[in-house]
């Protein structure tokens, strides 16, 4: 399945494909936000989720969670089938995974077949949240991500493109780095120098090559 910015999860939960999930995975979780917001509106599910990043998931899992609610954070790499063995055994009913902020774009072909093929033989779906359909070149060389919470206490925070990197529209590589800035200067928060932007005709494509069948929602035509 394929996401979009303008439908989440609960929206995903509300089709008829997903009307009996009960569990949720999400694959290179990081912060979590997916699951950890997921539990408060869907406590009694399970909610179990990847990350290679340690420190994340001891984060994510000192985070005030429901105490009814039952998580788990496997702190391994995402393309490794043994954690997808540990995912299937810890699950409960029909699951779904999700990935979001597009974290799939920092895979290459391979990676990333293997990864729809794992997330749908050890789940029964996958969601990818794909970017409105665009040209990487006519993406904005800077895009403003700073809440208003942020610029109160006098923080910025934006994706900037990584210069002399320009972005292939044969490819849909693209670069760029998360930046924070704030009185004392800038820093460098995170670094995406090899990400492919997979445009939704291609996954689609891959899934079909895969077997896979795909459904996929398209926001601007609701
Ligand atoms: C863009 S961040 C994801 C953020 C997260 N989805 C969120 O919404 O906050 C990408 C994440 O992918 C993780 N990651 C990258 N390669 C991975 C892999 N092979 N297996 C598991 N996690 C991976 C990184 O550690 C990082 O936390």
């Amino acid at each position: 399945m394929l996401g979009s910015h303008s439908y989440g999860v609960e929206d995903f939960l509300r089709t008829g494909a997903c009307a009996n999930v009960r569990t949720l995975i999400e694959p290179m979780a990081g912060t979590a936000e997916f699951a950890y917001q997921g539990h408060f509106r869907f406590p009694d599910f399970r909610y179990l989720m990847i990350d290679l990043d340690a420190g994340a998931a001891e984060r994510v899992l000192a985070r005030p969670w429901l105490a009814e609610t039952e998580r788990h954070y496997f702190v391994s790499d995402v393309l490794d089938e043994e954690v997808w063995k540990q995912i299937k055994a810890t699950s409960s009913g029909p699951a779904l995974a999700f990935i979001g902020k597009q974290s799939h774009h920092l895979f290459d072909v391979h990676q990333l077949v293997r990864l729809l093929e794992l997330g749908t033989i050890y789940a029964d779906a996958i969601v990818l949240e794909t970017p409105a359909m665009a040209l990487v070149t006519d993406l904005a060389s800077e895009e403003d991500l700073t809440r208003p919470e942020m610029q109160a206490a006098g923080l910025e925070v934006a994706l900037v493109d990584v210069p002399d990197l320009a972005p292939n529209p044969f490819t849909n590589r693209i670069g760029f780095r998360l930046e924070a800035r704030d009185a004392t200067g800038t820093r460098e928060l995170f670094d995406y120098p090899t990400w492919t932007v997979w445009s939704q005709p291609t996954l689609v494509a891959l899934a079909q090559l895969s077997g896979l069948t795909t459904a996929y929602y398209h926001s601007e035509l609701e």
